[in-house]
């Protein structure tokens, strides 16, 4: 009775009327909210609707905060320029950054960039302001100037310089939660993974077992995920400004590239010791990158165990493998994604072959863990109303109530508590081919873990802004939230 009852009550939301009221200056401001001056901020406002409720373990519903941003960067009624190079750099966005060559502005060097520009393309509903904007930033990581979604430079200092941060702290947390963490990490790479693992392995097959520890959860919560953050007039398409909602979902699985080539900075050595040494120290590199090579050596542990009875005389002699190579080009060609898989010619046992499909297991683990984390923690951002909105109205600095209640919704249910990854999982093991061999490169896997962990919170002793995004003890086993 739960699916059917699930998704028919979700049919029944998306059925409720679709007004944005974004233009409602009767209905739909502030200043009635705050008139009493109960409520300090809007922010305070908004918490009032989860400080009541709590969970089962009695953790309270909305993530809990990890940097005050407005202790630290809210001065006078606006954003001091250092939160911005707080979120690009120390935290979210350390992904997307670039460096810049040979430009300068007003005698100072552009060093980095987070562009964002090819946003603002996509068409909006009435009212809405379009997603975009480039920030560019000094070399120390300060931002000094800003290309509109229309072209013009904006400067530090300029009258529209804290509405045009306002724009691109928005886009980058608003996008990056919805291609970064819903397109990619769940659907390109955990519902890759869990369906092709299901169809090829049997249920006892010892990489199905090992496997599944990455995968738990992701069904179902896809499956929720198809309802609320995919479906036509569900709660993320009235949270977002876009015209064409269902269009994304073709649109953008089609521009992705690889995975792998998606993670190279972070997976491979020689990609990694080329970028600059600012982006190599932020915390989602320098911590990220432990992680990274934890995992390799857990996958190397476990071709080094099975490789002897897959393959022989060079060819692939478990059948459950063939189908798996295949499953995984399979899923990947269905769901529109771009990948090497689809380049998994041969189904031999040369060396070119296995680590193809190492690296392209790595990528997949990888995804459905650091990153995943690294681009799912957005309380702090979202339970703000001045700092970012998924939805505003154009040249208004901050979301309406309609809207700001709607972000926060996101924010607060795709943050529940899931198994974390420093986790014991050998009783997964229990009795398969190798049991012993797979306890004992688990148990290797966790003391490797908790020296990361260790490390992790050396390092973050000593930073202002805190990210215990790669912390193994935070970041989950797998896309279950
Ligand atoms: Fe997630």
């Amino acid at each position: 009775m739960l699916l059917p009852g699930m998704n028919c009550y979700m049919s029944a939301l998306r059925a409720s009327p679709f007004d944005d009221m974004l233009l409602d200056d009767g209905n739909n401001t502030w200043s009635p909210l705050l008139k009493s001056g109960k409520y300090p901020r809007k922010k305070d406002w908004l918490m009032t609707f989860y400080e009541q409720y709590t969970m089962w373990d009695g953790t309270p519903v909305y993530p809990p905060v990890e940097n005050n941003f407005a202790q630290m960067f809210w001065k006078h009624d606006q954003w001091d320029d250092q939160l911005e190079k707080a979120m690009a750099f120390d935290l979210i966005g350390a992904h997307r950054l670039k460096p810049v060559h040979d430009r300068s502005v007003g005698g100072e060097t552009l060093a980095f960039v987070i562009a964002q520009n090819d946003l603002s393309a996509m068409e909006v509903r009435a009212g809405f302001a379009k997603y975009g904007s480039n920030m560019y930033f000094s070399a120390e990581g300060m931002p000094l100037m800003i290309v509109t979604t229309d072209g013009r430079e904006v400067l530090r200092g300029d009258k529209d310089w804290q509405y045009w941060k306002f724009v691109w702290r928005s886009t980058l947390v608003s996008s990056i939660t919805l291609v970064d963490h819903l397109h990619l990490a769940h659907f390109h790479s955990a519902n890759t993974l869990a369906r092709a693992i299901r169809k090829s392995l049997h249920h006892d097959h010892p990489i199905r077992r090992f496997l599944s520890i990455f995968t738990f959860g992701s069904i179902w919560v896809n499956n929720i995920a198809m309802h609320t953050l995919l479906g036509p007039k569900h709660v993320l398409h009235r949270s977002l400004p876009f015209q064409e909602f269902e269009g994304l979902s073709d649109a953008v699985p089609s521009g992705f590239p690889d995975l792998w080539d998606w993670h190279k900075d972070i997976l491979d050595d020689e990609a990694f010791e080329a970028l600059p040494a600012k982006i190599k120290e932020t915390p989602y590199y320098a911590d990220g990158r432990l992680l990274v090579q934890a995992l390799k050596r857990l996958l190397d542990d476990v071709s080094g165990i099975y490789a002897p009875d897959e393959c022989e005389n060079g060819r692939i002699k478990d059948l459950d493998i063939v189908r798996f190579r295949l499953a995984l080009v399979e899923e990947a060609v269905e769901g529109g994604y771009t990948s090497t898989h689809s380049q998994l010619g041969g189904l031999n046992c040369s060396d070119q072959n296995n680590n193809m499909i190492l690296q392209s297991v790595l990528a997949n683990l990888w995804t459905v863990t650091g990153w995943h984390r690294h681009v799912g923690t957005v309380g702090d951002y979202y339970a703000d109303p001045d700092l970012a909105a998924f939805g505003w109205k154009e040249g208004e600095l901050g979301p309406r109530p309609k809207q700001t209640m709607l972000m926060s919704v996101v924010a607060a249910f795709t943050s529940t508590p899931q198994p974390k990854l420093i986790e014991d999982y050998t009783h997964v093991f229990k009795g398969m081919q190798h049991e012993d061999k797979m306890v004992a490169a688990w148990k290797k896997f966790r003391g490797e873990l908790y020296e990361i962990q260790k490390e992790i919170r050396t390092r973050n002793a000593k930073r202002t802004i805190k990210n215990a995004h790669m912390d193994p003890a935070m970041v989950e086993c797998s896309v279950a939230v």
